[in-house]
């Protein structure tokens, strides 16, 4: 086909020009002098996007592997701890912490909602005799498109008082959606390279408080490969105690400047603007969104449920077919019934005009029962909402200020000479 591929999947995403150029340098060798400064430089700025002053490391891996790293790190055979199904990825990650021999208390959830903060509250304060080890949250459910808030999960962990370690992934929404892994005081943050960093898959994270860098010092869990302590100490001069993936971190000193550039306060914003877009559009189609909770509705990605007896994954394979655009499946209990359309990372108006486009051409080439217009119901949204808009405005306001101050400035003058 001619044209770009439209890969509108929740991750992994488009990976940037710069960043695919950064990634083509050679590979140097990663115990010489100009990888440490590689190294140093990609350990102290990745600390910037989560929000942290304290230690990141980044293992050659998925995210799954820095889910493994976060539990085993922190945890001893049989510790209780206390997870919530908000979904398919929460689900898994429930699957990885029963088979590492944790005692898991799964709280049941309907996958349309993110975890309940106030059920955190009850859960922990019926726990007196302080069993649980460990609160772990998937902060963006990249199944459902929906996103917990974890400021009310801490705060609600305060008001109990309890003493449980919060381990939160955020795989689908770090560089994406706002996250402060030192004010919400989370103990290990669980991250990977391949969606809101912008990268291909290949580097997994674990930003870790000094409470969880504690517990590692008494954790029992058997851990090798993903042990923090080797990886602490080998980064400290800017090395890993086994082969890092180099290319990525030329990718990741890139993403990094990138992101920096555009400044997180707006990278955030923009991702809010192209999510309320894609859902007025969803709407518009008199479609059903999977997330009920205004107050969690994901800026990533949306899941939307297709009307009743259209097979999603047939639509996918239309548009793919039709259109070279590969949109998310329904994963787990929702397949077949959910599509799942990516806005986050390297994305901008016209990529998502182009992506919801090819949604609404390709229902109607699918006879998805559906209301026509939801690509204008956007636009018209982007339109009003435009960053241009609100940048002519500045300038604007910039010029009327200079304006005034040079009229000020005339008067004074003017008033001088009168004096004279
Ligand atoms: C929220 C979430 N957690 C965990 C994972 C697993 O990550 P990986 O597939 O990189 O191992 C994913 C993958 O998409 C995810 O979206």
């Amino acid at each position: 086909m001619s044209g770009r591929h439209f890969l509108q999947i929740p991750g992994p995403t488009n990976v940037p020009d710069r960043v695919l150029r950064a990634i083509a340098q050679p590979t140097i060798d990663h115990r010489g002098p100009a990888f440490a400064d590689l190294a140093r430089e990609v350990l102290d700025g990745v600390r910037e996007i989560f929000k942290t002053t304290g230690a990141v490391v980044i293992y050659p891996s998925s995210g799954t592997g820095a889910w493994e790293a976060a539990l085993v790190n922190t945890l001893s055979p049989s510790d209780r701890i206390l997870m919530f199904e908000t979904g398919h990825f929460a689900t898994l990650w429930r699957n990885m912490a029963e088979r590492l021999g944790l005692d898991v208390d799964f709280v049941p959830g309907d996958w349309r909602h993110g975890v309940d903060p106030a059920l955190v509250e009850s859960k922990l304060r019926d726990d007196r005799s302080r069993a649980i080890k460990a609160v772990a949250v998937v902060h963006n459910e990249t199944s459902t498109g929906v996103a917990s808030r974890i400021a009310e999960i801490r705060g609600a962990m305060d008001r109990a008082d309890h003493p449980a370690l919060l381990l939160v992934d955020t795989i689908s929404s770090l560089g994406s959606i706002d996250y402060r892994h030192d004010e919400w005081r989370v103990d290990v943050t669980i991250s990977c390279s391949q969606k809101g960093l912008m990268l291909p898959p290949g580097l997994g994270f674990n930003a870790i408080s000094a409470k969880a860098r504690a517990a590692s010092a008494e954790a029992r869990l058997p851990r090798a490969y993903w042990d923090w302590a080797p990886m602490l100490a080998d980064n400290s001069s800017g090395f890993f105690p086994y082969t890092p993936a180099t290319n990525l971190l030329y990718g990741l000193r890139e993403a990094i400047a990138m992101l920096r550039d555009e400044g997180l306060d707006r990278v955030f914003a923009r991702h809010c603007r192209h999510g309320e877009a894609t859902r007025r559009a969803v709407r518009a189609w008199g479609l059903e969104l999977v997330c009920q909770n205004p107050d969690e509705y994901s800026s990533s990605l949306t899941a939307v449920m297709t009307p009743d007896g259209a097979d999603a994954d047939a639509l996918r394979r239309i548009i793919l077919e039709g259109f070279d655009m590969s949109l998310g499946s329904g994963l787990g209990k929702l397949k077949g019934k959910v599509f799942r359309i990516g806005h986050l990372g390297d994305f901008n108006d016209l990529m998502l005009a182009g992506t919801l486009s090819g949604v609404e051409m390709g229902m109607s080439a699918a006879r998805v029962a559906f209301t026509p217009g939801g690509v204008l119901a956007a636009l018209d949204y982007l339109a009003a909402n435009s960053e241009l808009r609100t940048e002519n405005l500045e300038l604007r306001t910039q010029k009327l200020r200079t304006q005034k101050l040079r009229t000020q400035n005339e008067l004074r003058t003017e008033n001088f000479s009168d004096a004279e």
